[in-house]
């Protein structure tokens, strides 16, 4: 051992030699062995680059290599020299520890989750690597676009770090004018998808988090004074077109023309010395609807710039408890999704893949899409306007997060802001949610708050949510007795659980419910104040059974079949005057599995025909968002032969196959909602 011991302390100083000559004139702070020094790399632009698919852009999508790096060995300046950027043995003699050239090829964009079969689960760092040419053209400028990058990512060009961006799924761009070279431009990104207490989402999901390259990669080029974005839509009042530009390096005084051909219109505006131009067009567009989803052609220009987009204008808000839609009540009919596609582990990052996921959900009749838990590509969004779907879009604000923490807001505040100037133009989207069951605590409100704050600053068109969690215990106390009131006259409970359900209703004395009595439940939780729309999850016929069964010594078979008749008695309101939807509730059901008892499509679809009878009788729920569209990877869900890591509420599993459910929740948006539009 004592051999093997030396040779390595030799090894060790060596290095440090290498790196540090004792000649040096200056006497260099000893880079401490083994410790890798932080970064320090500049944030991207803090605006997202709007407008891009009509911009010059060449596509850095395809091929990359692929190093991972579990003990972050790879960050320069620590003791294996880092991997930013790529490089070859100058001869037999040179000792290197890694190489691009020589690494596995990635497809991008893509997660490397999928792509590989030993990084299913991995959750650490890996570094990207690809070369591009570019014919730089004078009077221009480029910048490196991201879709998204889950969930650090630091970006070298050239060997150097020019921008770090933490927080996944949402865009993000950075001027490497400076950095390129004609040939070989040497573009390497370390993402690290670990996520932890601190991060947004935290560590703890029920969904995969798909780390990698998730999103498509550009080089768009621009004139040295762009539209940097623009936010075009319709006023309440549907008789004018508002368009709020933002542009960089013009002077105040420069003009920015707004055309719509199809309108008409040709508008233009000064820009102002912050490099803003507002403008209010007189416009009667017609409207876009479901039914109808007509999108325009808009056209900006300002100085040699020029960008183009197709928008749809409608307009949304609420009226006491009925949502608007262009001044109409409307239900939304509406399914939760994933970003996963249909037939294919992994993210949908392809228009081609949201197409198809959406398609499904015509099928069933929605108006309506959740798309849960976090920002989808900008494809989503596109391909919702195209079919005429409206959307629910959200940040991971997920179960438990670290409220107290400063990075956590800011990480926070910069998803939830890049989504918007992102999305801000699809008709499609007209909710903007900021949290999925997030426990009330002062702490939560007040960062929710701030959250909610810079949505209606940013975005005061549309509306604004939370899916909500109720305060279970309490709704728990008050199910069991209706429960053991409704059990006990039931041939369902045997005579000990009779025993049973009448020492719950003694125990409830005057409050004991009388059988067969409804019950109401009303959600109460202080963020709804501050929402537009009051939206809750609730799993009665799923998870509820399972917490009842041991408080109440009563059997989950009898608990689950009270249940079932039970639901369809109860009703769902709140506390306050405003819309109320329920954004999730479900059963899990393995596609195949017929008979009784959980897992089988038969006892899904009870819950679903238990669930749609009592919220289509609760006046105050003015749509759904069922829990999901599609069986989707989640490492919660291990169950062999059952889950095997996938979570089966689904009403099609992953590879499209329809389960009974199916077929309830799409009678009944065929059926007694059909109209509600
Ligand atoms: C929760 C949560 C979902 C989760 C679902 C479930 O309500 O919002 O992300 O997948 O319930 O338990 O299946």
């Amino acid at each position: 051992m004592g051999k093997h011991l030396g040779t390595l302390i030799w090894a060790v100083l060596l290095s440090m030699l290498a790196a540090n000559p004792l000649w040096a004139a200056e006497e260099d702070e000893e880079p401490a062995p083994f410790v890798t020094p932080e970064l320090v790399v500049p944030e991207p632009a803090s605006a997202v680059m709007g407008w891009v698919d009509s911009r010059e852009a060449q596509s850095l999508n395809g091929s990359w290599k692929l190093l991972v790096d579990p003990m972050q060995v790879g960050t320069p300046g620590g003791f294996f020299g880092g991997w930013a950027t790529t490089r070859t043995p100058v001869d037999a003699f040179q000792l290197l520890e890694y190489s691009y050239p020589d690494a596995a090829d990635i497809r991008v964009p893509g997660d490397f989750n999928t792509q590989r079969q030993e990084l299913f689960f991995y959750r650490d760092t890996v570094w990207y690597q690809r070369n591009f040419n570019v014919e730089a053209e004078a009077d221009t400028r480029y910048h490196l676009w991201f879709g998204g990058a889950n969930f650090d990512a630091t970006v070298f060009l050239n060997g150097a770090p020019v921008a770090r961006h933490k927080g996944g799924y949402v865009p993000f761009s950075v001027d490497v004018t400076a950095h390129l070279q004609p040939e070989g431009n040497d573009l390497v990104i370390r993402i690290n998808n670990r996520l932890g207490d601190d991060t947004v989402p935290t560590g703890r999901t029920d969904w995969w988090p798909y780390g990698g390259l998730t999103r498509d990669v550009m080089l768009v080029a621009t004139p040295e004074q762009y539209i940097v974005n623009a936010k075009v839509v319709l006023n309440n009042d549907r008789n004018a077109i508002t368009a709020e530009v933002a542009t960089e390096g013009f002077a105040a005084g420069d003009e920015v023309t707004v055309v719509i051909p199809q309108l008409d219109i040709s508008q233009t505006a000064r820009i102002s010395d912050n490099g803003d131009a507002q403008l209010s067009i007189p416009a009667q567009p017609e409207l876009w609807h479901p039914d109808a989803p007509k999108l325009y052609r808009v056209e900006l220009a300002a100085g040699d710039d020029r960008v183009s987009d197709q928008i749809g204008f409608r307009t949304i808000e609420t009226s006491g408890t009925t949502i608007m839609l262009n001044g109409e009540p409307i239900k939304f009919k509406g399914i939760s999704t994933h970003e996963e596609p249909i037939g294919r582990d992994g993210v949908a990052y392809s228009k081609a893949d949201m197409r198809v996921l959406f398609n499904e959900a015509k099928n069933l009749g929605v108006n309506f899409v959740r798309a849960a838990h976090y920002p989808y590509s900008r494809h989503a969004a596109r391909v919702a306007d195209e079919m005429g779907i409206l959307l629910w879009e959200e940040v991971p604000i997920y179960w438990n997060i670290a409220w107290e923490n400063a990075d956590t807001l800011a990480i926070a505040r910069d998803q939830i802001s890049r989504l918007i100037e992102r999305d801000w133009n699809r008709a499609s989207v007209v909710i903007w949610s900021v949290a999925n069951e997030t426990p009330y605590s002062e702490s939560r409100m007040k960062f929710l708050g701030r959250l909610i704050d810079d949505v209606r600053e940013l975005d005061d068109s549309r509306l604004v949510s939370a899916a909500l969690l109720g305060d279970t215990r309490r709704e728990l106390k008050h199910v069991a007795a209706h429960l053991a009131a409704h059990g006990q006259g039931s041939d369902i409970a045997s005579d000990e659980e009779k025993a049973i359900f009448q020492g719950v209703l003694a125990a409830a004395g005057e409050a004991a419910p009388e059988p067969g009595s409804s019950f109401t439940l009303v959600i109460d939780d202080p963020l709804g104040e501050l929402v537009d729309i009051v939206s809750y999850n609730e799993y009665f016929g799923w998870y509820y059974a399972r917490a009842l069964a041991p408080q109440m010594g009563v059997s989950e078979q009898t608990i689950r079949k009270l249940m079932l008749q039970f639901i369809p008695q109860v009703t769902m309101s709140t506390a306050f005057g405003k819309p109320m939807f329920i954004s999730e509730f479900g059963a899990g059901a393995k596609a195949g599995k017929r008979g009784e008892g959980v897992w089988t499509e038969d006892y899904q679809a009870a819950v679903y025909r238990a669930q749609i009878a009592m919220l289509s009788h609760s006046p105050q729920v003015q749509g759904m968002t069922p829990w999901i569209l599609k069986d989707f990877r989640a490492m919660l869900r291990s169950l062999p032969g059952i889950q095997d890591y996938r979570n089966r509420k689904g009403l099609i599993d992953q590879n499209g196959r329809r389960k009974q459910a199916f077929y309830v929740l799409r009678d009944f948006y065929n059926g007694p909602w059909a109209d509600t539009h």
